[in-house]
């Protein structure tokens, strides 16, 4: 892991700069330490720090930046720890050549093994050590010849950007299930290698996606591309126009609280154009085609990680309620590995923020060795999850910053609930106005803004609930899901250990762990089972739990008398009311965190998207 830069070509910029530039925009991948390596006819220079780039950036002053080809890393640690060593860019015994790497490989502890035993000297505990070894071992002056013996040794997945001293004109790149642009800036010259899209500067290249064990060789002005047994091959280059929007925090302390407070416009945006409400009619603009599939569609599975899966979760229980379709939400990490029993009639709906997640591309895969289709709904343009789907949606919350992820999700669950009215609408001709969907989603901005109007309440009950040592959720059908969703947001950002659970089943284990130092937050909204889930906050109580219980303005709580409690008295469909509720439990979570004074939009050990398995 996990974001890879490099520069061949400067003619006018610092490369230096520019990988620095690159590897803040990728810093999402991954920040516990990030490198940069220098390549010219004096060899290489390698600086490595671990935190976030800006450290990196601090101990670069020294370095001569003359240089015309640098490759650059920021690294999400899977082998090995949080210290420098393991920062890649990593070299061979000689330090003749210098690599970075995203991905993991599998078999490297054989591979270390066996090149121990031949005397080989390793500084790390990293996977990704093994291959500059290996390179080293295998070099016979011919870098392409090098490449092809090392991949085909190596198990699992990589995307690999290497310099070599003896080769101060190279750049060479190669990849097996990871994704790795090459971007040619036509107007310089100047040639980019990159993870994605994202760490690219403003302007119109053209991209190249390599594909699985290509070898490019890149030199100034030039690029040659092999197949892996070395057939010369064409790069087909598309154009992209990439426009950067900076990033400012502006008035908020926090990127979070900043795209909270967004959420009114990024649902807006996000149902915008989507909706005739003269005619009572969805408008997704998606190949004809996808009605044929909307008709003969038996099973949708949605699949996603993390926020994403959670997603997933509400909106298959909205549409196995709503559509009457067999619908299941799964963990993309387990699906990938599961046999699924799916078919061509078959909807899987892949839900990623970024795009790029790992596991959520190996499931995608998984489902396509089915001949399932495949609809994604991503935040991010031209992402490598939409390159591998038949259709795709984006919602429109903007770039979204923080690790924790606020705006995506409510704009996924804006985006998944038209879609779910859509394939009701294609399969009955047309949509039931009653209830008005319509009119229900076009409130939900306006919903938000006057939760957000509670901020101040919000943080009152963080102010006095924050010294609870663990936390349990609780709720039922959608509110169990959204349980399941600010359950996360918590314990990413306050490291407090927090636990979820269906409220009917705590008694069947849970309620082991309910004492006074436990906090459990009950999700009421759910108003078929608000009376069972009363019943369950009384057993919680029983056994001197304190509750905090968030509910809405037609239940009334003076049956339980919880400690705290939280009421959101706008009139909602149940379907949406997930938006409402964790909007309030995002809230809740910032202010916890912020009590604690965590790294609220960087917390520790995780990262914003997860490329690896
Ligand atoms: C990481 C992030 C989560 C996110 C998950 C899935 O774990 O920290 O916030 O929900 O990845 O990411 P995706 O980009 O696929 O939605």
């Amino acid at each position: 892991m996990c974001g890879i830069f490099g520069i061949c070509g400067t003619i006018s910029k610092s490369s230096v700069n520019q990988c620095i530039e690159g590897l803040k925009k990728l810093e999402y991948r991954g920040y516990d330490s990030s490198g940069i390596a220098l390549l010219d006819e004096g060899g290489i220079q390698v600086v490595r720090s671990t935190g976030k780039v800006e450290a990196l950036e601090k101990k670069l002053n020294h370095l001569k930046d003359k240089k015309t080809i640098s490759i650059a890393h920021t690294r999400w640690a899977t082998h090995g720890g949080v210290v420098e060593i393991n920062a890649h860019p990593h070299l061979d015994e000689e330090g003749s050549l210098a690599l970075v790497h995203n991905g993991i490989i599998e078999n490297f502890y054989e591979i270390k093994e066996r090149l121990q035993s031949e005397g080989v000297r390793f500084s790390s505990q990293t996977d990704t050590e093994v291959i500059a070894h290996l390179f080293g071992k295998l070099y016979t002056n011919d870098l392409l010849t090098t490449t092809s013996s090392v991949i085909q040794q190596l198990e699992g997945a990589f995307a690999i950007a290497c310099i070599h001293k003896n080769h101060p004109d190279t750049l060479l790149v190669t990849t097996r299930d990871k994704p790795l642009i090459i971007a040619v800036e036509p107007q310089s010259g100047q040639i980019l290698v990159a993870s994605d899209l994202n760490a690219l500067y403003e302007g119109e290249f053209e991209i190249f996606y390599l594909q699985d064990n290509q070898i490019a060789l890149i030199e100034q002005n030039k690029i040659r591309l092999f197949n892996k047994d070395l057939i010369p091959l064409n790069p087909n280059f598309e154009p992209v126009k990439i426009e950067n929007t900076p990033h400012f925090k502006g008035e908020f302390a926090h990127f979070m609280l900043k795209e909270i407070y967004e959420q009114p416009s990024a649902i807006r945006r996000t149902l915008e154009g989507r909706y005739d409400i003269e005619l009572n009619r969805i408008l997704l603009n998606l190949p004809k085609s996808f009605d044929e599939v909307s008709k003969k569609v038996q099973k949708v599975i949605f699949l996603g990680c993390g926020t994403s899966y959670h997603a997933g979760c509400i909106t298959a229980h909205f549409l196995e309620e709503f559509v009457k379709i067999e619908a299941q939400a799964e963990i993309a990490s387990e699906f990938r590995y599961s046999e699924p029993l799916i078919n061509p009639d078959t909807l899987v709906i892949a839900i990623s923020q970024s795009g790029e997640t790992a596991d959520t591309i190996g499931a995608i895969r998984e489902a396509k060795n089915h001949r399932a289709k495949i609809l994604s709904i991503t935040n991010v343009a031209n992402s490598s999850i939409i390159r591998e789907s038949d259709y795709y949606l984006l919602t429109q919350a903007g770039p979204e910053i923080s690790v924790c992820s606020t705006k995506a999700f409510t704009s996924q669950l804006t985006l998944l609930y038209l879609v779910t009215l859509y394939i009701y609408q294609i399969r009955n001709q047309g949509l039931s106005s009653h209830p008005n969907w319509l009119k229900a989603l076009r409130m939900l901005p306006a919903q938000v803004e006057s939760v957000l109007q509670k901020k101040g309440e919000i943080q009152g009950l963080a102010k006095k609930t924050v010294n609870f040592e663990k936390v349990l959720f609780i709720g039922r059908q959608y509110m169990y899901y959204t349980a399941l969703e600010s359950s996360l947001k918590l314990k990413e950002i306050s490291y407090l250990f927090t636990l979820c659970y269906p409220a009917g089943e705590l008694k069947h284990g849970p309620l082991a762990l309910i004492d006074e130092k436990t906090l459990t937050i009950a999700l009421l909204g759910h108003q078929p089972t608000f009376a069972k889930t009363c019943s369950n906050i009384q057993e919680v109580q029983a056994r001197k739990g304190p509750v905090l219980a968030l509910y809405n303005k037609s239940q009334h709580l003076e049956q339980i008398q919880p400690e705290y409690s939280f009421l959101i008295d706008q009139e909602i469909l149940e379907p949406f009311k997930p938006i409402l509720y964790a909007v309030v439990l995002q809230l809740y979570a910032y202010y916890i965190a912020l009590e604690k004074e965590t790294d609220i939009d960087y917390p520790k050990n995780l990262a914003k998207s997860v490329t690896v398995e």
